[in-house]
């Protein structure tokens, strides 16, 4: 039987993190559609490309060959994981992620992928657009402020400069214009399982999601 797992939430819930360990707990590949946006954000960035660049951005999309490897995104042979995680870019994808030329064509190669392996897939329309069918849904989320910690901490560890203040002032603006957008923007899909992750630490919500998952199967 295919397995198919959707886990939906704002940014910095915890979600690739989870994503990672339900994977490997359950031998799915890890699909991280963040990082899918993050690398057109990176890409149309290098080439100059601004939002309302619609058409050239779809026609650089088409020349991006995107998959995964050990949970890392490599494009057209390089992995960029480091080059897409950085505040720069961060501050630049939500503007990306809502175009909808840009949206239909990440969801269809996310789809494909779906279709050729049992996968864990992260997102804010996973469970309401991509994988709409998919047996297992969660939806994962904890306060702006915890959430701004978290990436604060991550970035610190990997000696990237940056200020607690601003990255919380992202995160809103991010939320905002995640869940403003016309298409397909950030909600819980109905039938989504929701985890609200302020006190737990990861173990905590691995463990609620794989008992879910194990009750299911
Ligand atoms: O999860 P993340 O922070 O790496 O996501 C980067 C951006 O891409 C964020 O602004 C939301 C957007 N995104 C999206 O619109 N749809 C997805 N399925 C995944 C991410």
């Amino acid at each position: 039987m295919k397995i198919s797992v959707a886990i939906d939430g704002p940014a910095g819930a915890g979600k690739s993190t989870i994503a990672k360990l339900v994977g490997k707990k359950y031998n799915l590949m890890y699909i991280n559609t963040g990082a899918m946006y993050r690398a057109v954000g990176l890409k149309a960035k290098e080439n100059n490309l601004s939002p309302e660049k619609v058409d050239e951005i779809c026609s650089m999309i088409s020349n991006m060959e995107m998959h995964f490897e050990n949970d890392d995104l490599i494009l057209n042979g390089e992995n960029i994981q480091e080059r897409i995680t950085t505040p720069e870019i961060s501050s630049i994808v939500s503007n990306y992620a809502s175009i909808p030329e840009v949206r239909s064509r990440l969801v269809k190669l996310q789809q494909d992928m779906s279709n050729k392996f049992d996968v864990v897939m992260d997102g804010r329309d996973i469970g309401t657009v991509v994988l709409k069918d998919a047996k297992f849904k969660f939806y994962v989320t904890a306060s702006p402020e915890e959430r701004a910690s978290r990436r604060f901490k991550e970035l610190q560890e990997r000696n990237i400069e940056c200020s607690y203040d601003q990255i919380l002032k992202d995160i809103i603006d991010r939320d905002y214009i995640d869940s403003n957008r016309a298409t397909d923007p950030l909600r819980k899909a109905d039938d989504a399982i929701e985890i609200d992750t302020t006190n737990l630490n990861i173990d905590g919500v691995v463990n609620i999601i794989t008992e879910y998952i194990r009750k299911g199967l």
